[in-house]
């Protein structure tokens, strides 16, 4: 957020402190740490440097990274290391200054936005490099044949562009050590020169459109380690040669499209595999019940969508196991109890599956060593069992486990992450939550209050109890859990006020209290804007609310912009525009959208939305509710709101869905509505609405039945003519007061700062949290080539 209002970054000027150098190179830079890099540079290289950059647009370099990514050699001043990242956005071209560092020896550009740019020939003049990445850049087209003659690198990075073409031609690259393909458009074979290479170590070609097998001699002196090959479209017969590669320890065989079932005894000679992925493979089930199945040292084991139809009992001996996925498979049964006897075993993910118990004593997890236990949607009754002392993120969403919440779960100290949703747990809520940072018990039926025991520091973000029973009043010690983004408790008998308390929670993004019992007056005590400055996602329907919403109750809600990517998270498009990851919050809501309820599930969105529906609010809309710029869902269906549709409806770009039926609101449809593309479904039915229906496609497509029980409208869809009626035939007599009206709340607006424009573009990613979640906060283990 405060990118966007702290204002752009300040580079200095780049050219005038080259200019400066070369006057005084080393009085200047030896004084000053950021530029020590150049320190030893030759005038005449500093000045291609400055040349280099300057073909591109270089607004989003750090400056203090653009110096300290430049060495030079300290006796003869030529540049021997360039280092810069997501920095250059332009296309590099073949006469690029770039290369006229004939001296290079370590070039590291990636992230930067070369995009459609082919890859130039003149790399191919760089042979002194021995480190060459190029990954994150959008580079097109074929590897020029000229990289045969960078017979130096030991590292080489081509991932992630949209490179294509035959595999790249790196045989005379014979001191390569690293190479990486990855997620690019290569087809065809791989060369068998690759296995032949002397260091080459680490070989990732995965996310590409490979096919064909390769040949290994048995005699092969490869030391490959690390191979990487998932989704490509290669044959079974790849599977053979991969076998001779014992020095293998890391193996990627993910979503390979072989259609037969892979018999694991084929890579009983890899004696120090310690990573292994299948998924996506059908893998032979007597072959994962053989005892050389799987090679003893195996550490993380991902056997994700396998068709495995039951726990592989041979998996008991696998005594260095830390990191087992099995889900999506067919796994039925109970959980074998030696499991939890492995001593290392830290994660274990079986979400999607048939399992339906654990073997022995409720106890038999309490020594184990997990910390991640996923159990989702399979068919686990009964009671839970005791969780392991260890256990850090508990997840058993979606069985059927009943009885009590253990009170055990409150000596686990480590634990941070508990989601029990979708059971049928009863009784109360434990006491102990206040260390938890993800709780979500959504779809049980416990009963009694919500417990008030959020301690100073609490370090909950996501606390989710809707649909269950629970009564009482909202727990004042909610404020202490400063980190909370999420809170719902929707569906249950919750009796309170409107928690205004909560506006002390600077981060809070969604607030849900549909369908409980409070009641009382939604409007601030100082009647001004409602103060929760974070705000997406705010339902309050179906509860007794009263009192009228202030014609700035809107104003403040802010939100980021922050759009860059510096650290090379992923990005996700929504209409258009690219929202970084990170701001996602995983968890389900119940959206009640184009006049449907529905669970939002798998669906990743980024919205804004207000339910105040099937309350009794009263008084105008007011007219700020046009500074919420990506409101997506807007329901104010079922109160006593009174005046005219607000102007500044039309400010409301992003609206997919608004329903305003059953009001007391007078006055014609602002003609702009018909401007708003996204707008799928509108309700206006039931109130005192009078002259012409906005006629675009978006309006005139509804259903009659959205306009339907107003006093005068007319205009299709309805059948009535606005012509040789009594009806105003066009809106023209009232455009002049609704002018003003505008104006007026603009300058509410402007009452309340520039701070508040310029950060209002409300954006926030919704997700459901399985599966990505879960990887998520496997983090460190699982996404170790990402
Ligand atoms: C530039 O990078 C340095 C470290 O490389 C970092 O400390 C500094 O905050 C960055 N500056 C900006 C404006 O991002
Ligand atoms: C040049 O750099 C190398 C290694 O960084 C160092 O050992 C050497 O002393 C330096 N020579 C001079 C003349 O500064
Ligand atoms: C490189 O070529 C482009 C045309 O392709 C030309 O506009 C540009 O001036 C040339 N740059 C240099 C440094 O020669
Ligand atoms: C390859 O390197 C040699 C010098 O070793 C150089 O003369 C030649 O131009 C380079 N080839 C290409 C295609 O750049
Ligand atoms: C690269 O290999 C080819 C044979 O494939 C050979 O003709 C050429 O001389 C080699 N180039 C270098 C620079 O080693
Ligand atoms: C997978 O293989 C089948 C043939 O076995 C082929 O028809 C299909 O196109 C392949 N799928 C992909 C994604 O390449
Ligand atoms: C298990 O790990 C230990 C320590 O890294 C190692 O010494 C041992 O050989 C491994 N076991 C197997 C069967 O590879
Ligand atoms: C579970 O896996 C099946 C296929 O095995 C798939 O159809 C289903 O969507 C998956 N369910 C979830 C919740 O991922
Ligand atoms: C767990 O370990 C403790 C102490 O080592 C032991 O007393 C207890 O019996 C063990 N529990 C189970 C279920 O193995
Ligand atoms: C939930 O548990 C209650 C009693 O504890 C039982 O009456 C009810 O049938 C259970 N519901 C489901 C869906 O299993
Ligand atoms: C919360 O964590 C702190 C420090 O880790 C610990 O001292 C305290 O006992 C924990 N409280 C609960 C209720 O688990
Ligand atoms: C709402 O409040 C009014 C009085 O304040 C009361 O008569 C009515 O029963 C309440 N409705 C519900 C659904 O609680």
């Amino acid at each position: 957020m405060t990118s966007l209002i702290g204002g752009s970054r300040q580079p200095f000027c780049f050219l005038l402190v080259l200019l400066l150098c070369c006057v005084s190179a080393s009085s200047l830079f030896h004084a000053k740490d950021p530029v020590d890099g150049l320190a030893t540079c030759h005038p005449s290289h500093i000045q291609a440097l400055a040349q280099f950059k300057s073909e591109f647009d270089s607004s989003s370099c750090n400056q203090t990274d653009y110096f300290n990514g430049v060495w030079c050699d300290n006796t003869t001043g030529v540049v021997t290391k360039l280092r810069l990242r997501a920095c250059l956005s332009g296309t590099l071209r073949p006469n690029s200054s770039l290369f006229s560092f004939r001296h290079l020896r370590y070039l590291y550009l990636s992230h930067n936005d070369f995009t459609s740019s082919s890859l130039p020939s003149g790399f191919g003049s760089l042979n002194k490099l021995e480190v060459l990445s190029l990954s994150f850049n959008g580079f097109k087209g074929q590897v020029p044949s000229s990289f045969s003659n960078l017979s130096l690198l030991s590292f080489l990075d081509l991932s992630q562009n949209e490179l294509t073409g035959s595999f790249p031609p790196i045989h005379n690259l014979t001191k390569l050590s690293v190479l990486s393909l990855s997620y690019n458009h290569f087809f065809g074979s791989i060369p068998s020169s690759l296995f032949t290479m002397p260091f080459l170590s680490f070989l990732d070609l995965r996310e590409n459109q490979l096919t064909d097998s390769i040949e290994v001699l048995t005699s092969s002196s490869s030391r490959l380690q690390h191979l990487l090959l998932g989704h490509n479209q290669f044959e079974r017969q790849i599977l053979k040669p991969i076998s001779k590669l014992i020095t293998l320890t890391n193996l990627d065989l993910s979503f390979l499209n072989i259609s037969y079932p892979i018999d694991l005894t084929v890579f009983s000679s890899l004696k120090s595999l310690t990573y292994f992925d299948l998924s996506g493979n059908i893998v032979s089930p007597t072959s994962l019940s053989s005892i050389s199945g799987i090679p003893l040292s195996m550490e993380e084991l991902i056997l994700s969508g396998c068709n495995i139809p039951e726990f592989p009992n041979m998996f008991k001996t696998l005594h260095n196991l830390t990191f087992l996925d099995l889900t999506r498979n067919q796994i039925k049964g109970k959980l074998p109890a030696w499991l939890w006897s492995l001593p290392f075993l830290t994660t274990v993910s079986l979400f999607n599956n048939s399992l339906s118990g654990f073997e022995g004593r409720a106890e038999v997890l309490v020594n184990s060593s997990v910390q991640v236990l996923s159990l989702d949607s399979n068919n686990f009754e009964g009671a839970l069992p005791h969780l392991p002392l260890s256990i850090n993120t508990f997840s058993v969403e979606r069985n059927n486990f009943s009885g009590n919440i253990p009170l055990s779960i409150c000596n686990r100290n480590s634990l941070v992450v508990l989601d029990l949703a979708y059971n049928n747990f009863t009784g109360p809520i434990p006491q102990c939550l206040s260390n938890l940072t993800t709780l979500s018990l959504r779809k049980n039926n416990l009963e009694g209050s919500l417990p008030d025991v959020f301690y100073a520091g609490s370090s909950m973000r996501l606390l989710d109890v809707g649909y269950n029973q629970l009564t009482g009043k909202l727990p004042k010690s909610l404020v202490n859990c400063s980190s909370l983004e999420f809170l719902s408790v929707d569906h249950n008998g919750i009796e309170d006020t409107f928690p205004f308390w909560l506006k002390d929670l600077p981060g809070l993004k969604v607030l849900i209290l549909r369908s409980n019992k409070c009641y009382g007056s939604i409007s601030p005590p100082h009647q001004g804007p409602l103060a929760f400055p974070e705000l997406r996602i705010f339902e309050i329907s179906d509860n007794n609310f009263t009192g009228s919403l202030s014609p700035s109750y809107f104003v403040n809600w802010k939100t980021f912009s922050d759009k860059r990517n510096e650290d090379g998270s992923i990005y996700m498009i929504y209409k258009g525009k690219e929202i970084r990851e990170a701001y996602a919050i995983y968890a389900h809501i119940d959206l009640r959208y184009k006049g449907l309820s529905m669970e939002q599930e798998n669906v990743l969105t980024f919205y804004a939305a207000i339910d105040f529906s099937g309350n009794r609010i009263e008084g105008q809309i007011p007219e700020s509710i046009g500074l919420l710029k990506e409101l997506i869902a807007l329901n104010l269906s079922n109160n006593a709101f009174t005046g005219h549709i607000p102007l500044s409806f039309t400010n409301l770009q992003e609206l997919e869905s608004l329903d305003l039926s059953r009001n007391e609101l007078s006055g014609t449809i602002p003609n702009g509505l018909k401007t708003l593309t996204f707008l799928a479904y509108v309700n206006v039915s039931h109130n005192q609405l009078k002259g012409e229906i906005p006629q675009g496609t978006q309006i005139t497509g509804q259903p009659k039945s959205s306009f339907e029980g107003n006093v005068g409208l007319c205009g299709l869809p309805l059948v009535e003519s606005c012509f040789g009626t009594n009806v105003p035939p066009t809106q023209q007599p009232e455009e002049e007061e609704k002018d003003n009206e505008v104006l007026s709340w603009k300058a509410v607006v402007i009452g309340y700062g520039l701070g508040v424009l310029l950060g209002l573009v409300i954006a926030q990613v919704i997700a459901s949290y399985k599966p990505e979640w879960l990887v998520k906060i496997i983090g460190p283990n699982k996404p170790k080539y990402r």
